[in-house]
């Protein structure tokens, strides 16, 4: 039996059946077995982490079985037809094609983005971030003895954006030397604009900043929006920055623990592998690898029908708060499967609000308090689950307001 990969690629013709509700209680499920270790009740809805509730792709399943039964998993590295699979999936999806030599493979994007900040910046520098956001930007400026700088994205007219004075100005008043962009946004679902990008990329270019773009998100996005890769925007603007992308989002594998970085400039390429050296990780995660290979050379059958049902999911949400969630107001994603709300209008306070998530809607979400500033009085829920489960929460929302 060989386990490298096969070649041609076979075709996966499979008919996916997202509806299909599959127990994950009793699976060592951070978003379904940890709720009292989260200070949690037991008995709530969870859909709050940012994984799934589907399986992987078939061809992804069968490639798993094939390494788990060859029985042996030692020390792994990946070869060029794994570099060949990554470039491939972003010519195919992004049109950007990194080259081998820019990728550098690590555990996960935020182990990425701790070290990008200690290795980028020193101890008690600024870290520019653009609040609310994904609270491990703020966690990890933190621990590794960093001020997260934040600046604020603005609510108009439903949808978030850039001010672009505020960004300057953080940028030049705490001498940033590293900005984390979040592309697209978790959890306000904007996938920034070629024009917004740029933007923020000649503000970096001009007073000297480095960018780690966490495109963790990037292949989920809606009709009506494109994705663009920081570094395919502009040569300089791949000469600064560092962009993460895994296929543990895209094709549901956060547990196996793979992630790539592009990185074009050889000495930022340099810099940062010297701080994973240091770190100490060495080799990948043997089944991560072979999962993230499948999925990039054959995962795209699964993902284009994924696409259509998670938009099927957000239709549904939309028509519902619509219809039975006044004055809950859902602020419309444009990428992400991440859906944040506004609940200011019901005048509680953002601990009130998350009590009637919790003891009366019996729902475990995220609470928008910890993505940062900003973020009181919204909360941020994960509707890549079954419609049934959806329709669930839903319904359980709209009783809790009764
Ligand atoms: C924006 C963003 N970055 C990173 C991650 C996590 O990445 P990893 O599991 O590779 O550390 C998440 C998960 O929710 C995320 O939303």
């Amino acid at each position: 039996m060989s386990l490298s990969a096969q070649k041609p690629v076979p075709l996966d013709q499979t008919q996916y059946d997202f509806d299909e509700i599959i127990e994950r209680r009793g699976t060592n499920s951070l978003k379904f077995d940890f709720a009292l270790e989260r200070g949690q009740p037991e008995g709530l809805l969870p859909l709050w982490v940012a994984d799934m509730d589907f399986r992987a792709p078939k061809p992804v399943l069968d490639r798993l079985v094939e390494v788990a039964k060859h029985g042996i998993f030692g020390y792994t590295e990946a070869k060029s037809d794994y570099y060949e699979a990554v470039a491939g999936w972003f010519d195919r999806r992004h049109g950007y094609r990194p080259e081998p030599k820019w990728l550098k493979m690590a555990p996960g994007v935020v182990f990425a983005l701790a070290m990008a900040i200690r290795a980028l910046t020193e101890k008690g520098d600024g870290v520019l971030i653009q609040s609310p956001v994904y609270y491990p930007f703020t966690g990890c400026a933190l621990d590794n003895d960093r001020l997260p700088i934040r600046t604020q994205l603005v609510l108009n007219n439903g949808r978030y954006e850039i001010d672009f004075d505020d960004f300057e100005k953080k940028m030049v008043d705490h001498k940033i030397k590293l900005f984390l962009l979040c592309n697209p946004h978790n959890p306000v679902g904007r996938v920034w604009t070629r024009a917004e990008l740029l933007t923020m990329g000649q503000l970096c270019l001009k007073h000297g900043c480095l960018v780690f773009a966490d495109e963790i998100h990037a292949d989920f996005i809606f009709p009506g929006y494109r994705h663009e890769v920081f570094a395919a925007l502009d040569p300089a603007l791949a000469d600064i920055s560092i962009v993460a992308t895994a296929p543990s989002k895209t094709f549901n594998l956060a547990g196996l623990q793979n992630a790539n970085l592009f990185i074009k400039n050889p000495v930022l390429y340099k810099t940062l592998s010297q701080e994973i050296r240091r770190s100490g990780y060495s080799q990948l995660n043997a089944m991560g690898l072979a999962a993230g290979q499948t999925a990039y050379e054959q995962g795209e059958n699964w993902l284009d029908q994924l696409l259509v049902y998670l938009k099927g999911n957000l239709d549904y949400a939309r028509d519902f708060f619509q219809k039975r969630l006044s004055p809950l107001k859902l602020i419309e994603p444009e990428g992400t499967y991440l859906l944040w709300f506004d609940g200011r209008e019901l005048g509680l306070t953002a601990e009130g609000l998350n009590r009637l998530m919790i003891d009366k809607a019996q729902l475990w979400l995220d609470d928008g308090t910890i993505f940062g500033p900003g973020g009181a009085g919204f909360q941020r829920l994960n509707f890549a689950c079954p419609r049934q489960t959806l329709k669930e929460a839903l319904e359980r929302l709209a009783l809790a307001l009764t």
